[in-house]
């Protein structure tokens, strides 16, 4: 097996004299350093579009190789200069160009003459376009709306504006659709399908639901001492769980962003329920009994599905309660990582952390050195990643789907205890470390898409060596 992979500047070539015709032309290096034979026509791949495309040498810049118009037209490569990762495979005289990389999601362009709006990934977007400038690749962002059979109208950068144009079917896509009602469509269990016939892997492909992740973490014996006591929410475990615990939790199973939390706690014999949703004083109620409460909760919860969790004693700061955000993600040998932490603490008059209800970050050793010594603040951070990791990694291999991102929830007890609370398959790209240029976030899942597209190169070349040799099954 023989692959070797280079990054290439990819030009529109003037010289051609018929610039319809499929042709390239590269340095005589570069056709040496591939050992490429340019008496035959070569196979071109960019994203799922193939070519069949003839070779010119000459004497060039190693890494320069120019495409008539006809060739770029056709491979729905903008008439312009790019950087892509070049392979050359041997054993079936293919060039494949890429990683060709689509960030799905539910974007707004409300005006036809503004650019697009890619609402809390818009910046996000900007970096991961800068992180692939430089590695090379070719990165564009698109609407499930906007996807046919052979081809995607979406968005690729061009200096500093979003560019409107068809493009191929990419290499992988990364789901960062945010609406679950959306996510829930019968058009994009179609474009599911689509892309599973034309073997694209798509990452994130789903929300996870708090019972569901629960569920498959408490299984491991091991991280049983950091899971919340946690139940489906209903008459019977609301009034087991006030019986056995001071505070408790009641959280929607597909909620986010802190939204619709109840915390319920026992004060003088009475149930004081404070709502996250609600602000002021309409946020806090007393009730006399549990079932005078279970009442109102079953009045106000409109057929929603929630789970009943015991209350961690959270750390908190100035009398705030916090927790941290892990942000994990899988890289090219497969294994989660911790990529980023931070603190967050919640608002004043709040008791959730999340950043949509106020909370506020802070970089976690920052904070944890005021809390405990810096030993063991240093620990803790450590012990902490290491936990999201783990979560992480149980929660990719126990899900159906593929997963390259999660951002996990840790809680921090008063006892210096870890607490998994929650994870999130379309993590907020705002708790993350702002204060570098491009966020580590956007390496790592460039990295991984990176990794994806061409595994699969390598995957195609090794079955090669078996009986079906002759398929090129892509
Ligand atoms: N069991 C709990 N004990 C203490 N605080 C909690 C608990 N569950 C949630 N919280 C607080 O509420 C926030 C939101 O809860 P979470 O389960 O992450 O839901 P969401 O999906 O809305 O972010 C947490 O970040 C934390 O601040
Ligand atoms: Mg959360």
């Amino acid at each position: 097996m023989s692959i070797s992979f280079i990054p290439i500047t990819i030009k529109p070539a003037t010289s051609f004299q018929n610039i319809e015709e499929h042709r390239l032309l590269m340095s005589y290096s570069l056709a040496q350093y591939w050992n490429i034979p340019t008496s035959r026509p070569l196979t071109v791949s960019f994203g799922k579009i193939k070519l069949q495309v003839m070779i010119e040498c000459s004497p060039l810049t190693k890494d320069e190789v120019f495409f008539s118009e006809g060739l770029q037209k056709e491979l729905l490569l903008p008439l312009l200069n790019i950087k892509l990762i070049g392979s050359y495979t041997q054993k079936n005289h293919s060039l494949t160009i890429g990683p060709v990389i689509g960030l799905l999601t539910d974007l707004n362009e409300s005006d036809e003459n503004l650019q697009p709006n890619f609402r809390s990934i818009h910046s996000f977007c900007h970096e991961l376009q800068e992180v692939v400038s430089d590695i090379g690749g070719f990165f564009f962002v698109f609407h499930p709306k906007d996807v046919t059979q052979e081809k995607i109208y979406g968005y690729y950068l061009q200096e500093d504006d979003w560019v409107k144009a068809d493009l191929p079917l990419p290499d992988v896509v990364y789901n960062r659709i945010h609406s679950r009602k959306l996510e829930a469509t019968k058009s994009l269990s179609r474009l599911k399908e689509l892309l599973y016939q034309h073997n694209i892997p798509l990452f994130n492909d789903r929300f996870l639901s708090k019972e569901d992740v629960h569920q498959l973490l408490i299984s491991e014996i091991h991280l049983k001492p950091h899971l919340p006591d946690t139940a489906r929410a209903n008459k019977e475990t609301i009034i087991d769980f006030i019986a056995k615990y001071s505070s408790l939790f009641i959280k929607p199973i597909h909620g986010s962003q802190g939204r619709q939390i109840i915390r319920l706690t026992e004060v003088n014999n009475r149930y004081q329920a404070e709502y996250s949703s609600c602000t002021n004083n309409g946020g806090t109620r007393l009730y006399e009994t549990p079932e005078k409460f279970i009442r109102q909760f079953y009045r106000d919860s409109k057929d929603r599905q929630y789970i009943v969790q015991q209350a961690i004693p959270l750390l908190t700061y100035k009398n705030r309660p916090l927790d941290f955000r892990v942000l994990c993600h899988k890289n090219f040998q497969e294994i989660w990582k911790a990529t980023s932490a931070v603190a967050r603490i919640s608002s004043e008059n709040q008791f959730v952390s999340n950043l949509a209800k106020g909370g506020e970050m802070m970089k976690p050793l920052s904070l944890l050195t005021q809390l405990f010594d810096r030993k063991t603040a240093i620990q803790q951070l450590a012990l902490m990643k290491e936990l999201a990791a783990e979560a992480s990694s149980l929660i990719d291999q126990k899900t159906c789907g593929l997963f390259a991102e999660l951002g996990i929830d840790i809680g921090v007890d008063e006892a210096g205890g870890l607490w998994i609370i929650e994870a999130n398959s379309k993590p907020s790209k705002q708790s993350e470390d702002s204060l570098n240029k491009v966020r580590p976030s956007a390496k790592a899942l460039v990295e991984y898409c990176t990794f994806l597209a061409f595994s699969k190169i390598v995957t195609r070349e090794d079955s090669d060596d078996d009986i079906t040799r002759n398929h090129d099954n892509e």
